[in-house]
């Protein structure tokens, strides 16, 4: 068990936790990632160490609630704790001094792009960050990629902080007005990552991307999260994360990620429903059962309290 040391809410969107994970905070690097079960019964959810602390023996996740999983990590409170936390996966970004860099940050995605920042900036880089998000209240670390920055650029979509545009339109104009730029990163929502992909294409700058395909043993072993490249199929989990944004095949990532959406959805409802009605029940069972690790799991390991829909099994 993985003990929730800290929660915090960053934003309308964004849920902060700091994770007890003694050896995975030991080895954790930029840009890896963990895969985690929220208890027993829930399924594998690929998330981004946003920072990590050996001497605490801590990790920092930061996710956003769209489906079953994530919302019902989300309702974890300090004290409890997740059921399994596997990593650090993936291959951790490459850190070199490469000059002067851009990196660019779109909703959720400030949190990954957070320690490649610092990472870079350790290396000796000059940073350009460009974080982005649709509106004001979803922003979220601004200080913290601030304090790595030699530059920071907000832009909100409607305008309400910083510039008024997507991230896209600062990078455009970076680029031409700057010839001095070494290299990108992007990470934030696929269709932002391919839009940032195709500005600095023109500019043969090289820009790195952080893909958030489906993933399910994040091994190498199942392929749920292949990604089609110009050299060829590749896995994200052990491949990557991270990829030549320029060589990705984006309509397939694009594709590729809506393939589960009437199940998750399916999952997501039924999870609601059932759990909010059970919830009295457990509540009653938890006070009967004060030492059990397991008390928010239905005693009966049905199916209904963790959101998994019987024919979803
Ligand atoms: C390497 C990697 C790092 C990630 N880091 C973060 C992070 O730091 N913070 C964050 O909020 N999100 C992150 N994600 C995305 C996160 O894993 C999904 O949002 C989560 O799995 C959704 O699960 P759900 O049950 O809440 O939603 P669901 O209802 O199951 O799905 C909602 C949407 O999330 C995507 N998704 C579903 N299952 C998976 C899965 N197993 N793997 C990847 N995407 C999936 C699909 O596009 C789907 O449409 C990351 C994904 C990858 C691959
Ligand atoms: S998640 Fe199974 S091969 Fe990558």
């Amino acid at each position: 068990m993985y003990k929730i040391l800290d929660k915090q809410v960053l934003s309308k969107n964004a849920k902060m936790m700091v994770v007890e994970a003694q050896l995975v905070a030991q080895k954790a690097r930029a840009g890896q990632f963990l895969i985690v079960r929220v208890d027993e019964y829930g399924e594998r959810i690929p998330l981004t160490i946003a920072d990590s602390d050996a001497a605490a023996g801590s990790v920092t996740l930061i996710f956003q609630e769209v489906g079953k999983s994530t919302k019902h990590m989300g309702r974890l409170e300090i004290g409890e704790a997740l059921t399994n936390v596997v990593g650090p996966l993936g291959v951790p970004t490459e850190i070199a001094p490469y000059g002067k860099v851009v990196v660019v940050a779109g909703g959720i995605g400030i949190a990954p792009i957070y320690p490649i920042v610092h990472s870079l900036k350790e290396a000796g880089n000059t940073i350009i960050a460009i974080i982005g998000a649709r509106t004001k209240e979803l922003l979220f670390w601004e200080d913290r990629i601030q304090s790595c920055s030699d530059q920071l650029i907000i832009c909100t979509d409607d305008g309400s902080y910083g510039r008024k545009g997507f991230v896209t339109q600062a990078l455009k104009e970076l680029l031409e007005s700057d010839k001095g730029i070494a290299r990108a990163w992007a990470i934030g929502p696929a269709i932002m990552m391919k839009m940032v992909a195709e500005t600095t294409r023109p500019y043969q700058l090289p820009t790195v991307v952080s893909l958030n395909t489906i993933m399910i043993d994040g091994t190498g072993m199942c392929g749920g999260c292949r990604v089609e490249l110009d050299q060829g199929w590749k896995f994200a989990c052990v491949d990557g994360p991270e990829f030549d944004g320029h060589q990705v095949h984006w309509e397939s990532v694009l594709e590729r990620l809506k393939y589960y959406q009437a199940e998750e959805h399916l999952s997501t409802q039924y999870w609601e429903s059932h759990s909010c009605q059970l919830e009295p029940l457990l509540e009653e069972t938890q006070k009967h059962e004060p030492q059990n690790d397991h008390s928010r799991q239905n005693p009966h390991g049905c199916a209904a309290t963790t959101g998994a829909h019987p024919q979803l099994q």
